[in-house]
């Protein structure tokens, strides 16, 4: 197989979103191109693998379009950090690059008729490794844990930088909702 770059990926994306087909079927074409540039030496030597102590994360946009739609990242985790539970507010696909991620899957379980307030329980948890894949619809919950004792990779593909989703991160404990921005680079 011909080498794969960052721009041929970009391209695809835009031929696979052009006329806004369903979620499910831009999740399922998506997949296998986001693997295979997680593989490639093209994204590898793009990766900056810079991390914010502050956050537990890194998160380099590789591209977006001028209104935001087609965000392809890379997210560096340092060792024993993650995220608490959130959603997207649009669709993604998530590939391992390097180390291990555990992802876990929360549902919601108040009526969210209250503002501010979430109630959450844990549906399942699962191990993500290099080259495994992740379809994320826009209102599924997960949150993301590095569990090793090193800086993990990941690719992210969103069908919008999450920045301008007007997504959600959730606190089980206190029970509560909050909008969401993260820091970029
Ligand atoms: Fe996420």
């Amino acid at each position: 197989m011909p080498p794969y770059t960052l721009p041929q990926f970009v391209a695809d994306l835009r031929g696979i979103a052009a006329g806004e087909p369903p979620v499910r079927d831009i999740l399922v074409r998506v997949k296998p191109l986001a693997q295979r540039l997680a593989a490639s030496a093209d994204l590898r030597a793009r990766l900056s693998g810079a991390c914010d102590p502050q956050q537990g994360f890194g998160f380099q946009v590789l591209h977006e379009e001028p209104d935001h739609t087609l965000a392809v990242a890379a997210l560096s985790w340092l060792p024993g950090r993650g995220t608490p539970p959130h959603d997207h507010g649009t669709w993604g696909i998530v590939v391992g690059v390097e180390g291990d991620e555990i992802n876990a899957f929360w549902q919601r379980v108040d009526d969210g008729r209250t503002p501010g307030h979430a109630e959450l329980r844990k549906l399942s948890e699962k191990t993500f490794r290099p080259g495994e894949a992740i379809a994320l619809t826009p209102d599924i919950i997960h949150s993301v844990h590095n569990p090793s004792d090193r800086v993990s990779v990941s690719l992210h593909v969103y069908g919008k930088n999450i920045n301008f989703t007007g997504r959600s991160r959730f606190d089980v404990e206190q029970r509560t909702v909050t909008p969401w921005i993260v820091t970029q680079s």
